[in-house]
């Protein structure tokens, strides 16, 4: 059965049973009492989870469960034909939130994290962008770790990453390279860093800032849609163990609702923003390597 939706703008989160993800749909879900509220599908690849979320919230009437693996294309066509049936095949809103840490430094970790952080993202977006509404917009969730890593690679790799004629098929061959850079220990002569640990997460992320701009080029041309990436800061949640120096995941999913709330014509289509701020695909503050550096450790010190 279809929802009855009206002007209501409709909103899909994946990975939002908990952590930032679950916060922006709290937030969202607030976000006014009058009836042009959001139509909010809150994603979780657990049901179970997903319900619980949900209970947590008070089951507000505008929020729907969706059960979602976003690394798995057979959950992600299934999910997508339920939420086409329940919505008329009308979408205003995709936030690409969830997303993983690599349990090690192995290749079977790096390509579970690119399946979800980079891959997953992709297909999602391949099925429903083509549902979105006039002014519709995609939000992906990366990370500054993405442009700290851009960074530390080889000058060809970034003019790779960065180039503004990349394409979807080039950037794919890109994250395989890295991958069998790594599976035949041959990091440093490709062009990556080979002495930090949770590499796989930062090139997914680098691959996810430039999926965003790629994309955006490529859908921009025969529709009004804007997609941008964001960087919701370093936040309290599981996914880097409440490592200390966080902050709180309420100002996380403010950073992410920024893009997802600001007018198109204050945005700059395909482009990374931090609580508001664009900022350059590859940091250029070196120091930042040593807070990543600490993370690392943290996370590993704590596995
Ligand atoms: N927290 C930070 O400091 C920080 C900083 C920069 C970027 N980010 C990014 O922010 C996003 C949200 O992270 P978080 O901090 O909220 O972490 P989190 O608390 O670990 O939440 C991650 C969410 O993603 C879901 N998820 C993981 N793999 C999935 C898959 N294959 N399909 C669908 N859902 C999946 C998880 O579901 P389960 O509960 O089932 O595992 C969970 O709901 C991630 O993309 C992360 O990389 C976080």
């Amino acid at each position: 059965m279809s929802l009855k939706t009206g002007l209501q703008r409709i909103v899909l989160v994946t990975g939002a049973n908990k952590g930032l993800g679950f916060e922006v749909v709290k937030k969202l879900a607030q976000k006014s009492s009058s009836n042009t509220n959001p139509v909010i599908f809150l994603g979780s690849r657990d049901l179970k989870r997903g319900q619980e979320a949900l209970h947590q919230l008070g089951s507000p009437p505008n929020v729907h469960l969706l059960q979602l693996d976003t690394s798995s294309e057979k959950s992600v066509t299934h999910a997508i034909n339920e939420f086409k049936q329940k919505t008329n095949d009308q979408l205003d809103v995709i936030i690409n939130n969830a997303g993983i840490l690599p349990k090690d430094d192995s290749v079977q970790a790096a390509r579970e994290t690119l399946a979800t952080n980079y891959y997953g993202i992709k297909i999602v977006n391949e099925h429903l962008i083509p549902l979105l509404r006039d002014n519709g917009r995609v939000v992906n969730v990366a990370s500054q770790i993405g442009s700290i890593i851009l960074m530390c690679m080889s000058k060809d790799l970034q003019n790779k990453y960065t180039s503004s004629t990349l394409t979807t098929k080039q950037l794919d061959r890109l994250v395989e390279d890295f991958l069998s850079a790594l599976e035949f220990n041959n990091l440093k002569k490709a062009g990556y860093p080979d002495d930090l640990h949770y590499l796989a997460y930062g090139i997914s992320k680098a691959a996810l800032i430039a999926l965003t701009r790629v994309q955006a080029r490529q859908y921009s041309d025969g529709k009004n849609i804007f997609m941008y990436s964001v960087c919701p800061g370093f936040c309290n949640t599981d996914i880097n163990k409440h490592a200390p120096g966080t902050r709180s995941p309420e100002l996380g999913a403010d950073s992410i609702l920024y893009a997802v709330n600001t007018p198109n014509d204050k945005l700059e289509n395909g482009a990374f923003y931090f609580d508001g701020k664009k900022l350059p695909e590859i940091c250029v503050n070196k120091a930042k390597i040593e807070g990543l550096i600490k993370l690392t450790e943290y996370l590993r010190a704590s596995t």
